[in-house]
């Protein structure tokens, strides 16, 4: 019997659904930085959607192997491997869907900020590139810290003349994902039916989880142990970054939470009506330029961005103490992105 588990056809691991290409449109989606801890599996993830025709995956080094590994797997999606800055373009050309965990993740006592002398740089020579080679595909920006990296992007392509608003997304749902984990345990409710907004920013305070509007409801629930899901959730990153003590950041769960993301907006691109995410994006919600709050993705990215709700003393709180940390690190971004 476990040898037969461990042969089991991908169809018995995974819905049939999984596997059919029915008739969906051809979609290509390339992953910038595909060789590592987050790369990897997500590379593993867009090979098993059904909606990815074509998946290119590049680094600076050993996508070839990323590549030819994954593309043993019977799904739709085509895969292929480009290596180095002069396969960059290549990788780039006619895709719908540009995924970006390239850049380095922290080791335990750094901020996400303490990332950003690295991964500026990084993110302002991969978004370049993206306005040259694919200047109409969706951006989902996972490279740290995303507070500022997706100004960065918005800059270059103002600065290229290629930027769209509705097409630049900073990948907040690893948020999303450990609310709804901490909130199902907390309130014992079953994980698969909840939902929880979370809004702000990612990083520490501008992470702002709105358990007021979590479902399905819980009386059980005092103000205590909401403060508590909340720290938790604004925390879950550190939590990770020490467990792992010094051998990276989240890798696997982020996977997922980009593959969802990308799956959305797969979906929002193929006209599924009413896909509905919560995301960092261009925002006039609040002051803040950019803001993460719920949004409704579409056939040109994002249709709708959606209002915060009604929130709770303790959110409103939240929402004016994270203002001045996001506002600055916007800054910071937008400043680097036109003084370099
Ligand atoms: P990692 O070091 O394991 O992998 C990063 C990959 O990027 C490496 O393979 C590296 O070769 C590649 N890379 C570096 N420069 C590149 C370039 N110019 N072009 C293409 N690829 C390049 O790191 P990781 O654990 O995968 O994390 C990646 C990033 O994602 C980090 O910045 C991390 O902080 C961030 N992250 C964000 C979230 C989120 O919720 N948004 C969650 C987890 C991690
Ligand atoms: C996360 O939330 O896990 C990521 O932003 C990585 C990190 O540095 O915490």
């Amino acid at each position: 019997a476990a040898l037969r588990r461990r042969t089991a056809p991908p169809s018995r691991l995974m819905s049939r659904s999984c596997y059919s290409s029915g008739s969906h449109p051809e979609r290509k989606v390339v992953i910038l930085g595909a060789a590592g801890g987050i790369g990897q599996p997500l590379s593993l993830l867009m090979k098993l959607n059904p909606l990815v025709s074509s998946l290119s995956l590049y680094d600076i080094a050993n996508t070839p192997g990323v590549a030819a590994d994954v593309s043993h797997i019977n799904s739709r999606a085509q895969v292929a491997g480009y290596a180095g800055e002069e396969q960059l373009g290549q990788a780039l050309e006619g895709s719908d869907i540009v995924i970006i965990p390239a850049g380095v993740p922290r080791k335990p006592g750094m901020t996400r900020d303490d990332l950003f002398n690295i991964n500026a740089g990084i993110v302002k020579s991969l978004c370049i590139a993206i306005a040259k080679y694919c200047p109409n595909a969706l951006v989902n920006m996972i490279s740290n810290p995303v507070n500022s990296t997706v100004p960065i992007a918005a800059e270059v392509f103002k600065k290229a003349g290629t930027y769209d608003e509705k097409k630049l997304f900073g990948v907040t749902t690893l948020d999303v994902v450990r609310a709804k984990t901490f909130y199902a345990g907390k309130a014992k409710v079953p994980v698969a039916e909840v939902n929880v907004p979370v809004v702000g920013g990612h990083a520490g305070v501008t992470i702002l989880p709105l358990f007021s509007q979590a479902t399905p409801k819980s009386n059980s629930l005092g103000d205590e142990d909401i403060k508590a899901l909340t720290k938790r959730t604004q925390d879950g990153g550190t939590e990770v970054v020490e467990a792992k003590a010094g051998k990276g950041s989240a890798t696997l769960s982020m996977a997922y939470a980009g593959a969802v993301f990308a799956d959305a907006c797969l979906k929002g691109l193929n006209g599924v009506p009413d896909i509905v995410e919560c995301s960092y994006v261009q925002s006039t919600v609040t002051e803040v330029p950019f803001f993460a709050s719920k949004v409704r993705l579409g056939k040109n990215g994002v249709e709708e961005v959606l209002g915060l709700g009604p929130l709770s003393d303790y959110e409103k709180e939240g929402l004016e103490s994270l203002k001045p940390e996001l506002k600055s690190s916007i800054e910071k971004g937008v400043k680097f992105a036109n003084q370099s």
